[in-house]
């Protein structure tokens, strides 16, 4: 299917897989992808299996990113990671403000947007992940959640960057839950955020911005998802551990 941005679909291994493991599933994915030119594509192990990976994936298609990192350059931070560490492996991406990390590390839009902007000032794409609960959905907040992400967020950064920006769409719902959100309401929230890139940054930036649906993506809904006008990717979580249903879910989305 003709697209109007390049797809980019990217699996977020989340805390799985051994070093060992790591290394089967990204031996596994170069060889059933080398083939694709029409999406790109990153995986993001956890830190551990980055080293690892990097060598699997370097001279092939597959981009590295990584899961998280720290606002701080190099320092007295015991237990985090510097996205100048990040860039030693290579990493391309880094996935910032999953929902996982707003609940439980209790990020805040304004620390997501600090990151964003070191990520940037590294040289790294940072993916930034909004998305709303179900509660706020049922009461009918979904546009006034995802809108305070997303102004909170991507708060200071440039145009330039904005546009090296990959923004994730992920309903905190259908994570890891197997209830994906339908193809039409992906594209409402998707064709929403980016209207409002539109007024926070300007038109042609919002056209460029590429932005991801995470939630149970799978290989059977992977077409119809993708297939939406501002659905550009997707952020997989689960099916992402598989060689052969991450392979799918990229080869149907083609
Ligand atoms: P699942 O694909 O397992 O639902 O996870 C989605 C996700 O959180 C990706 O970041």
């Amino acid at each position: 299917m003709e697209k109007e941005r390049k797809l980019i679909i990217t699996g977020n291994w989340k805390m799985n897989k051994t070093v060992a493991e790591s290394l089967d599933l990204a031996n596994g994915l170069v060889r059933e992808l080398k083939d694709v030119t029409e999406v790109d594509i990153a995986v993001c192990p956890p830190f551990t299996a980055l080293g690892a990976v990097s060598e699997v994936v370097i001279d092939s298609n597959i981009r590295l990113g990584a899961q998280n990192m720290s606002e701080n350059g190099y320092g007295a931070h015991t237990g985090e990671i510097a996205a100048g560490m990040l860039k030693e492996f290579s990493a391309k991406y880094v996935i910032l403000g999953h929902s996982e990390r707003r609940q439980y590390q209790r990020e805040s839009d304004e620390l997501v947007a600090s990151k964003a902007k070191a990520a940037h000032e590294a040289g790294l794409k940072p993916i930034v992940c909004v998305g709303e609960q179900l509660e706020d959905r049922e009461g009918g907040r979904t546009e006034e959640v995802v809108g305070t992400q997303i102004r909170g967020s991507l708060a200071g950064l440039t145009t330039a960057q904005m546009e090296g920006t990959v923004v994730a769409y992920e309903p905190v719902w259908a994570i890891g839950t197997g209830k994906t959100a339908t193809s039409a309401q992906a594209q409402e929230v998707h064709a929403f955020i980016r209207n409002l890139l539109g007024d926070i940054f300007d038109e042609d930036t919002a056209r460029i911005v590429r932005i991801q649906y995470g939630g149970s993506v799978k290989p059977d809904n992977a077409r119809e998802l993708m297939g939406q006008a501002d659905v550009d990717g997707a952020l997989v979580g689960g099916a992402s551990l598989d060689v052969k249903n991450f392979s799918e879910i990229i080869l149907n989305s083609i």
